[in-house]
């Protein structure tokens, strides 16, 4: 049996958060996929949940009592500075609204956590992202942002595919992503990430044409993703300084198709959450991925720990999921000013 050795705490009990003791798992897996912070820290023996929070003591309440069996030890509160100073965490997990991840981070690096698991996107301003980067980095918190792609394997193995010539040099990334979810902010922010993790450089500029009815929307106003109606789709462009270029298809308008064709000198991948297609002039063939026995998020917390005790890389850190929030700030922003090039590094001030 693992030993416990990492008391947790979660701030935020929606669902992502707080999940439920029955929980089915990722779509698809049993309960030992699980997609909730909480059903996580239940599913990993080395950790023990302490503590959680929201400001809805009724959420609170409703998990304490849900819970019980799994984490006998769980103390609920409204108020996380409490929480944190009473129950002294070694990780936390941030499931807050976008808008109100910041505080919390900076608060909370300050407080002798070792490691932090939050919910993306990172904040809404990059002025919130660059605060909670300065906190995390000055502090030596191990973070992982829940970019959940990175934690599929097959992603992994294509930007591995990638990396051994087996599409020549890769030139282009297409994404397609459709259906009512098809949003810039709450669901967008997972598409950019792995276009940016594929791309494997930094930005120099982006362009961008939101969704009809959203001419004139800045700046961010949306709840979180709770109502995509708040939210807009978007169709983007991206120069990457290492000669990468990526369009983001992401319209609510579009067939609820979603993946990423990634174009080379010498063939194509296919790859969307289903698995992996190569096409080169030998024709298109499936490639056998590795089968999944752990979930995203599971694999993010271990990975947290492993930074803890090794000092591992962890493979969603703070200044990756910065340049996420940089791309669709760029997408709005040339919106604003008639879809025009947008120049990075990006001044919010300017815009
Ligand atoms: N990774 C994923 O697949 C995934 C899926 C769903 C949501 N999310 C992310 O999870 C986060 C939460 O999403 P949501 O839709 O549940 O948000 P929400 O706004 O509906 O709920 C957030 C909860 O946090 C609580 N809260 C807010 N500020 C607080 C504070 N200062 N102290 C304590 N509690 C506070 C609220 O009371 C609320 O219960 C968002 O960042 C969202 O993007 C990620």
């Amino acid at each position: 049996m693992t030993a416990i050795k990492y008391r947790t705490c979660i701030i935020g009990l929606t669902g992502i958060g707080a999940g439920n003791p029955q929980e089915p798992g990722m779509q698809g897996f049993g309960p030992e996929m699980p997609r909730s912070h909480a059903r996580s820290y239940a599913f990993l023996p080395e950790t023990q949940l302490v503590g959680v929070c929201d400001l809805k003591q009724d959420l609170v309440d409703d998990f304490v009592q849900a819970w019980s069996e799994d984490f006998p030890m769980v103390k609920g509160f409204t108020d996380y500075q409490q929480m944190l100073s009473e129950c002294r965490p070694d990780i936390l997990s941030v499931v807050t609204s976008d808008n109100r991840h910041a505080d919390i981070v900076v608060h909370a690096a300050g407080t002798g956590i070792k490691g932090m698991f939050c919910e993306k996107p990172i904040a809404t301003s990059l002025g919130d992202a660059d605060r909670m980067i300065t906190a995390i980095e000055q502090n030596g918190i191990v973070t992982n942002f829940n970019h959940t792609r990175r934690w599929i394997p097959h992603y992994r193995m294509v930007k591995q595919m990638v990396a051994d010539g087996s599409i020549g040099k890769l030139g282009r990334i297409i994404l397609h992503f459709g259906g009512p979810r098809a949003i810039l902010f709450r669901n967008g922010t997972h598409m950019i990430d792995m276009i940016c993790y594929l791309a494997g450089s930094d930005v120099d500029w982006v362009f961008a044409e939101l969704d009809e009815g959203y001419e004139n929307y800045w700046p961010y106003g949306g709840d979180g993703g709770r109502n995509p109606d708040l939210e807009p789709g978007c169709s983007g462009y991206i120069h990457f300084s290492n000669g990468v270029r990526a369009f983001y298809n992401g319209s609510k308008g579009l067939s609820p198709e979603t993946g990423f064709h990634l174009i080379g000198t010498e063939g194509s991948i296919w790859v969307d959450d289903a698995g992996v297609a190569l096409t080169t002039d030998g024709g298109t063939k499936r490639i056998p991925c590795e089968p999944r026995t752990i979930s995203n998020a599971s694999s993010a917390i271990r990975e947290i720990i492993a930074g803890i005790e090794l000092g591992a890389p962890v493979i969603s850190p703070p200044r990756e999921a910065r340049k996420t929030l940089e791309i669709i700030l760029g997408f709005l922003a040339s919106q604003k000013r008639g879809n025009s090039r947008i120049d990075f590094p990006l001044d919010e001030s300017a815009v």
